[in-house]
């Protein structure tokens, strides 16, 4: 048996119920002088709470499976967004990963 955490992937953003959308680490792109502009926001549609007893840890970001940018959430204070130019290749797969004190590790994937 494996101790890793499991991770909820949300797949269809549309399709989701409010639960999964305001977990989703939701992204989205845009063009940028160096290449793709990443945008992620927990809480896209649905806001997920942001107070002592309930709040996001953390945004990780990846390309494939190499981390490249984290955003650290100090609740109350910091919100769960961030945005970050890349320069990646075509086909390249990202995915988001956050984390809810409450409610575990939520994932979302946008191919480039
Ligand atoms: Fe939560």
């Amino acid at each position: 048996m494996s101790d890793a955490p499991m991770v909820t992937v949300v797949s269809d953003f549309a399709a989701a119920g409010d639960y999964e959308k305001k977990h989703t680490p939701f992204i989205t792109l845009a063009p940028h002088a160096n290449g793709t502009l990443v945008n992620i926001e927990v809480g896209h549609e649905v806001p997920h709470p942001n107070g002592p007893e309930h709040y996001i840890t953390f945004i990780e970001l990846y390309a494939g499976m190499v981390p490249i940018a984290r955003l650290d959430v100090s609740p109350g204070v910091t919100w769960p967004s961030f945005c970050v130019p890349v320069t990646l290749p075509a086909g390249t797969v990202l995915r988001a990963v956050e984390h809810c004190n409450l409610h575990g590790w939520w994932a979302y994937d946008v191919t480039l």
